[in-house]
């Protein structure tokens, strides 16, 4: 049976973090209620671009479900991640289906650590994803923290001259960049099966499409170059934008529980997972990713 709105009990928000992750209670993802509930999220997430469900014990089904009210859902470039019947599904996990460790460079693996690095959603897409939805199945006690930035806190603190320097500069994000961070599986012929997708340009500063909030845009899991730049002037510019953006200040570090799920707004952060022993402890986290409404927007294209 699904709850009217007024048997519900109120949502309450708590923050987490001065600028970033905030817990969200009194609402169930498997029963979410009417749509005065799913848009009550929807403005908290506009707010707090990541959000912090405890205590969700969802089946794949309830997250795919839920994802839905928020847009269409990707599905993710490698094939060897997607979950078997729910192609939605992005597994995030160092377990296969059948429950076996991946072997420490098996591609399937060496594919996936390269989520410790900081990084945000399908940014090799020409209209990169608009968020995510992570499911904590199995976690870890020690490491295996994610990470979460805020970008446009990292804007806001950037000083008047280096705004002004990054208006009009543009980035080549590509999916093969992801690969070639790592030494071991750029050297292969057999890297894993992936859809192929062409290089993209992206704005380094954008603007939210539904905020109008300024950003820096980074990924660096994706960024080949600065088109306008020549490196290693470019390049300096990208490491010291990202030194900037990754400070304490800007990142909120989530330690999870069993069955907490994050939704996080890929046009506004960027996140990481911190290293653990991948050999030794199992980490299963399910992912779904919205699609973008639309290609990214340069900071200077909206007042
Ligand atoms: C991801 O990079 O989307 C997954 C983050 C995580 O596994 O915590």
């Amino acid at each position: 049976m699904v709850t009217g709105a007024k048997d519900l009990t109120p949502i309450e928000l708590n923050r987490l973090h001065p600028v970033i992750g905030t817990e969200v209670r009194g609402f169930s993802i498997a029963d979410p209620g009417d749509g005065d509930r799913i848009d009550e999220i929807k403005r908290a997430w506009l707010e707090h671009p990541v959000l912090v469900f405890r205590e969700q014990p969802i089946c794949d089904t309830d997250q795919i479900r839920f994802a839905r009210h928020f847009g269409e859902l990707e599905i993710h470039p490698s094939l060897a991640h997607q979950a078997s019947g729910h192609p939605e599904i992005y597994r995030v996990s160092n377990v296969d289906e059948a429950g076996n460790i991946l072997p420490d460079k098996s591609n399937e693996w060496l594919y996936l650590n390269l989520t410790w690095l900081w990084h945000s959603d399908s940014t090799f897409r020409e209209i990169p994803s608009k968020g995510s939805i992570l499911h904590g199945i199995e976690i870890l006690k020690n490491g295996g923290d994610t990470l979460f930035a805020n970008m446009q806190a990292a804007y806001e603190h950037l000083d008047d001259q280096t705004k002004a320097r990054l208006e009009g500069l543009t980035v080549i994000h590509s999916h093969d960049h992801i690969i070639s961070l790592s030494s071991e599986l750029s050297r292969r012929q057999d890297q894993g099966e992936y859809t192929e997708l062409p290089p993209v340009s992206h704005p380094l500063a954008r603007a939210h499409p539904e905020t109008g909030q300024r950003s820096l845009f980074l990924s660096p899991h994706t960024m080949v170059a600065i088109e306008q730049l020549p490196d290693p002037e470019g390049r300096a510019l990208l490491d010291r934008l990202i030194e900037h953006a990754t400070q304490n200040r800007f990142v909120y570090r989530h330690r999870w529980r069993e069955h907490d799920v994050i939704m996080w707004d890929n046009r506004c952060t960027m996140h990481m997972v911190t290293p653990f022993d991948n050999q030794a402890q199992r980490r299963i986290m399910h992912r779904t990713t919205i699609v973008g409404d639309r290609a990214p927007i340069p900071a200077s294209g909206m007042t």
